[in-house]
């Protein structure tokens, strides 16, 4: 069943620039889509066109389904039930997702809470549970830190929790390594590697980097100045890319192989 339909999705600037043009692909349930391009392809507009949050003054005309809603053009309470329920979001910068002075264990409780409807101890051991499943050490210390007492990595990890908190159908993820030591990315890719499969979510992430893309993804959407230039399974595009802007991209993700080997070992 499609889970996330997009069909000639455009979108252009206050001063009409077109930043995304005529886009189309779909996500599947339990599907993994990975977006590709090279810096201000129009990759991030695309991942917030998908949850209705484009900044103010761009249009944005075409379609966007996700889990039967239509998108473009929803009133902002439409687009607020369909947030964490349908689709959640892991930015490649954590602090723009958490709140610097709420201290973590709320901000992963908030969610919880309101799916659930747990409270109290029970609530409270649940949101250890969801800082311990995304491997952070010591849950209950992280949990009364705020935001900025933790390090880089460990407040990306609260940010995946806090998306996963609400079991949302689609994992949107926006270069979620990008910004971390280079220690730490592989770790954290790993993790979102695993905790989609386990729950068999849906997933739509986004890299500038081929390499780390084909560690989580099945299939490949490649974009260049707001466009599609080609889609495939992630072998294909990896093995055969038919465009020789792909074929850049395969050159420079200088990872690749050991990405592809990842893969085949699971
Ligand atoms: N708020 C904005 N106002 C005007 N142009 C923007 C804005 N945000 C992004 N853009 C432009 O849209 C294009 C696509 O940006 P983006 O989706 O962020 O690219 P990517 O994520 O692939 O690096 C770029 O040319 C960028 O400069
Ligand atoms: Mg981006």
């Amino acid at each position: 069943m499609t889970l996330l339909d997009v069909s000639g999705l455009s979108v252009r600037a206050a001063d009409g620039r077109p930043l995304v043009a005529d886009l189309s692909f779909s996500v599947a349930g339990g599907e993994r889509l990975g977006v590709i391009g090279e810096s201000g392809s129009g990759k991030s507009l695309t991942t917030l066109a998908v949850l209705g949050l484009l900044p103010a003054g761009m249009t944005v005309t075409g379609s966007v389904v996700l889990a039967g809603t239509e998108i473009v053009g929803a009133p902002e309470k439409r687009l607020t039930a369909v947030r964490g329920r349908d689709a959640a979001v892991v930015f490649q910068e954590p602090l723009t997702a958490l709140d610097p002075l709420m201290r973590v264990g709320r901000q992963i409780a908030g969610p919880l809470a309101r799916r659930t409807g747990w409270k109290g101890s029970r609530l409270r051991r649940a949101t250890f549970d969801a800082l311990a499943q995304v491997r952070l050490p010591e849950p209950e210390r992280i949990a009364s830190a705020f935001p900025h007492e933790i390090s880089g990595g460990q407040r990306q990890r609260v940010a995946l929790a806090a998306a996963l908190a609400c079991e949302p159908a689609l994992l949107i993820a926006d270069e979620p390594t990008t910004a971390l030591d280079v220690s730490v990315q592989a770790e954290m890719l790993d993790l979102i590697d695993t905790l989609v499969r386990e729950r068999e979510m849906a997933v739509l992430f986004v890299s500038h980097d081929l390499a780390v893309v084909a560690k989580v993804t099945d299939r490949v959407l490649v974009m260049k100045d707001g466009r599609a230039v080609e889609e495939g399974g992630v072998q294909d595009i990896v093995g055969a890319p038919r465009e020789q802007y792909t074929r850049d991209l395969v050159a420079s993700a200088r990872t690749l192989e050991s990405a592809l080997d990842l893969r085949s070992t699971q």
